[in-house]
């Protein structure tokens, strides 16, 4: 099963298994992993579950947000990058097999 090394922003590494055809959003929250809150559940509609893609992963996660994403990443509470992510959109296949995320301070007040 592909695994996700997600990067706590002091940090603490966790990598954990997420199955293909899983979110990255989910992988963190069914492992525990402090840092994404995922309060819309995966619609699109919250970000809370903003990430930041490591530089060696952003072209085969399929790029930079889309245009959809970045208009939600505009009500992210964390600073927004160009390597800015919602986590719920990017879908774990074999080929992502150790992506590597950064996750910020807080996703919320
Ligand atoms: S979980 Fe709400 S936008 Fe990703």
């Amino acid at each position: 099963m592909p695994k996700v090394t997600y990067v706590e922003h002091n940090g603490d590494r966790r990598v954990v298994e997420v199955p293909v055809g899983e979110n990255v959003m989910h992988g963190a929250l069914y492992n525990g992993v402090e840092g994404i809150s995922g309060e819309c559940g995966g619609g699109m509609s919250c970000a809370t579950c903003h990430c930041y893609i490591d530089e060696a992963w952003t072209a085969r996660v399929g790029g930079p947000a889309s245009q959809l994403e970045r208009e939600m990443l505009e009500s992210a509470y964390a600073k927004v990058k160009p390597s800015s992510r919602l986590s719920c959109q990017i879908e774990m296949t074999e080929a992502l097999d150790g992506l590597v995320v950064h996750l910020p301070e807080r996703q919320s007040a």
